[in-house]
């Protein structure tokens, strides 16, 4: 299946950072990248992130609310940001779940708002430090995916992002071993849940990516892309995780 590689901005970039997904959209057409590429990048900049893109790397949100609509003064729908040109969204990200409080039932509402707008949802999961080291890493993910994951989920409309917390922004990761395991419990899980048609899904990897460890890392089995945080801000730092895929195939 084709890879996908998206990059998570967070809160980081303004309109000088144009300049970048300019340069990754130049790069995924000059290497030929045999990956699906994305960067997901502050709300404030999806429509001029849609027009630098040209069609040739797709621009996703972060969050999104479940409502279309409504009194919820900050909050964007999954219906804006469809709006402003955006085809994914990432929902359930550790820091929404840490800093927002957001729950499995949340999560699985911004997930079927995203269906609802037409959007593919990236659902995030993985456990804490804690977690990990308490042997309880099977377990957490099983109880986010049974959660989080609504029951209707389709390859062609959700991806699981599996993001240790531990790894995220740390520079530390899980060994090969650990997250071949960790996604073919995933995979496993989701195939009981959805049936066949999670074969298909596609399973990110997040957690510290970097150039230096995407090559290994996506060439895991299960292992059908990477959600990258601070080495997608630049061009120059992205650039050879989405050619380590295109390696692949
Ligand atoms: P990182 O972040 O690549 O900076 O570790 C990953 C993420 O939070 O999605």
């Amino acid at each position: 299946m084709r890879q996908l590689i998206a990059g998570n901005w967070k809160m980081n970039g303004t309109g000088a950072s144009l300049a970048e997904i300019e340069a990754v959209a130049r790069a995924v057409v000059a290497g030929k990248a045999a990956c699906d590429v994305m960067i997901c990048p502050p709300a404030t900049l999806i429509a001029p992130a849609v027009a630098a893109a040209a069609d040739r790397i797709e621009i996703g949100g972060q969050n999104c609310h479940a409502e279309v609509s409504g009194a919820f003064t900050g909050d964007i729908s999954a219906e804006m940001l469809k709006d402003a040109g955006a085809s994914a969204v990432i929902v359930g990200h550790s820091e929404r779940r840490q800093y927002h409080g957001e729950t499995d039932a949340m999560v699985a509402a911004k997930a079927k708002a995203a269906w609802r707008a037409g959007l593919l949802a990236i659902i995030c999961i993985g456990e804490s430090e804690q977690e990990h080291s308490d042997g309880k890493t099977f377990h957490v993910c099983s109880r986010q995916l049974s959660g989080s994951v609504p029951a209707d989920a389709k390859a062609a409309n959700t991806c699981i992002a599996y993001e240790p917390i531990w790894a995220i922004g740390t520079g530390k990761t899980p060994t090969s071993q650990q997250i071949a395991n960790v996604h073919a419990h995933i995979r496993k899980e989701l195939v009981a849940k959805l049936g066949a048609e999670a074969n298909e899904m596609r399973l990110l990897y997040g957690g510290s990516v970097k150039g230096a460890n995407a090559k290994e890392i996506l060439a895991l089995e299960n292992v059908d892309g990477a959600l990258v945080g601070g080495a997608s801000l630049k061009a120059a730092d992205f650039q050879p995780i989405f050619m380590a895929a295109a390696a692949k195939s």
